[in-house]
């Protein structure tokens, strides 16, 4: 498989009231086609800061990220906003979707602002649909985005960042602000897109979700500390692969 993300050295430093805080140190990693990472580690090890500066949201202080070929690191704003909009999807825990929209409204919206795009509108529309069916949430697609609920919500925001049909899915804590039975409802939409070959890459303090992926990266103060692999048996359970998981993570100091 081809990488679809090759991180070498990065860096990143912020300077605060004149102090340096070097929070990404000597970052290195790649991530295949089709593959689906997790990031863990404490709270402020730098996972968010991480997701933000191999997506091209943040400027890293140093070191490379080469994206689907392409070292973004030194692309202007412009250039960046292109590749974000037409290649990657993004994720987050707050999920942010305009209020005075429907769920479709909202869907359809990167794809509208998708000028470039070659689609028409009613070909937006149609995938749009298609992406509500695929989540499994066909029923609420003219409803308002405070008349479904929080896992509703956010396959709903799964659906819009596939809208434009990225390589890569970027996932900050995706199912942070969910119950189990949501955060299960999402995980599988997730899985199921990987199988359909998204490359996936997030950021999750939930063992039973990163025990979904392929891979889990152990971020502690900076540094990648760890690495783990699924043995990718499709005999064993997913109790069983959180099991193995949540050891690993033991000693590690999780
Ligand atoms: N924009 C910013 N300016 C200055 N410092 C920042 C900024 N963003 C993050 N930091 C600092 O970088 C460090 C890592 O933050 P980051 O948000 O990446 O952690 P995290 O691992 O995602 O934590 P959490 O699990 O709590 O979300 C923290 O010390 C934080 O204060
Ligand atoms: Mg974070």
């Amino acid at each position: 498989m081809a990488d679809m993300l090759e991180v070498k050295d990065l860096c990143k430093t912020y300077v605060v009231d004149k102090r340096q805080n070097n929070v990404l140190k000597n970052i290195s990693f790649t991530v295949e086609e089709g593959d689906m990472v997790a990031i863990m580690g404490p709270s402020g090890s730098g996972k968010s800061t991480l997701l933000y500066c191999v997506s091209g949201m943040d400027r890293p202080t140093g070191g490379e990220v080469n994206f689907d070929g392409e070292n973004i690191g030194n692309y202007s704003e412009k250039k960046l906003t292109e590749i974000r909009r037409n290649k990657m999807g993004f994720i987050f825990q707050q999920m942010y979707m305009m209020k005075n929209l429907t769920i479709i409204d909202n869907i359809l919206l990167p794809a509208v602002e998708n000028i470039g795009s070659k689609k028409s509108h009613r070909e937006k529309v149609e995938r749009a649909k298609e992406l509500l069916h695929k989540m499994g949430i066909p029923e609420v697609a003219d409803h308002d985005i405070n008349e479904v609920s929080g896992g509703q919500l956010q396959r709903a925001c799964i659906a819009r960042s596939m809208i434009n049909q990225p390589k890569i899915l970027f996932a900050d804590e995706p199912t942070g602000a969910l119950n189990r039975a949501a955060s299960t409802e999402v995980m599988e939409e997730m899985t199921r897109l990987n199988e359909e070959g998204c490359t996936i890459m997030m950021v999750t303090h939930d063992s039973r979700v990163a025990a979904r992926c392929k891979r889990v990266l152990y971020l502690v103060d900076g540094t990648i500390v760890g690495e783990y692999k699924d043995s990718g048996d499709v005999n064993t359970s997913l109790a069983d692969r959180e099991r193995r998981l949540n050891n690993w993570l033991m000693e590690l100091g999780w």
